[in-house]
């Protein structure tokens, strides 16, 4: 079971496959805005047609303020698997956050929490944790709320970067963000915590350009 090797492919449109899975997955993210009232931020939010958005209120180069919300895009009663943010237009290489609802192991917990965990992949599989020898990413989270549809997460991401963030704040040039997002429909096998299986985002995946 543990030496299953799940085929984690493919963040990055520009593949072999891209053809049927684009297709598959059209990616057509909506902009908006978002206001969460309860700590008093407005996002940019950037949603896909199958229920994940992301929303970034606040970003330099030590990192930023970020919203995740992630519903179910097929049968709205119920949504129990992970959904993934990267910070770079692939899954390859780029800082990878994985959330997943904690109560979705058991239906009796009212643990209304997130579980979150920074991947990287050096191939289209199962991404690894984060590297440690790296200066590591961290989440304070602002605030969540889960339920049997979905759930959503406010946090401030330390050490995240960003790609395609322009430094360059004397200019007034566009900035694009290049970012990616993943939907599995099944939650991550864990033990006290720690992913041990990470499915395909089999529920729906693409690559986005935010502008700011
Ligand atoms: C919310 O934030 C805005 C902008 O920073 C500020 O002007 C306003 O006073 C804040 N409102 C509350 C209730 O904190
Ligand atoms: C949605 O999920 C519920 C609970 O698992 C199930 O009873 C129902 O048949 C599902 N509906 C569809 C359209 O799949
Ligand atoms: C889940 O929470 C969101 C946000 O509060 C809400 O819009 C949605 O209706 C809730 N769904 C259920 C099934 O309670
Ligand atoms: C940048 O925008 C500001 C305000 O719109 C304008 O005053 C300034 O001339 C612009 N700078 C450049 C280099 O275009």
């Amino acid at each position: 079971m543990l030496a299953k090797v799940f085929p984690f492919a493919l963040l990055f449109q520009g593949l072999i496959f891209s053809t049927s899975l684009a297709q598959e997955y059209p990616n057509e993210m909506v902009e908006g805005k978002y206001t969460d009232f309860g700590i008093n931020l407005t996002f940019t939010t950037w949603s896909s047609p199958y229920g994940f958005t992301f929303g970034l209120a606040l970003s330099d180069k030590t990192g930023y303020t970020g919203l995740i919300r992630c519903q179910s895009s097929t049968n709205k009663s119920e949504r129990k698997g992970w959904c993934g943010l990267s910070h770079g237009p692939s899954m390859l290489q780029n800082l990878l956050l994985v959330l997943w609802p904690s109560s979705s192991s058991s239906t009796s917990s009212h643990q209304n929490t997130i579980q979150t965990s920074f991947r990287q992949a050096t191939d289209y599989f199962m991404p690894e944790p984060y590297p440690s020898s790296q200066s590591p990413p961290s989440i304070q989270k602002l605030s969540e709320w889960v339920n049997s549809t979905g759930f959503e997460l406010i946090y401030q991401c330390q050490g995240c970067i960003l790609s395609g963030i322009d430094d360059d704040t004397e200019s007034n040039t566009t900035t694009t963000l290049n970012l990616g997002y993943a939907m599995s429909f099944d939650a991550p096998v864990t033990n006290n915590g720690e992913i041990i299986e990470l499915g395909f985002h089999d529920e729906a995946y693409g690559t986005w350009d935010a502008l700011l």
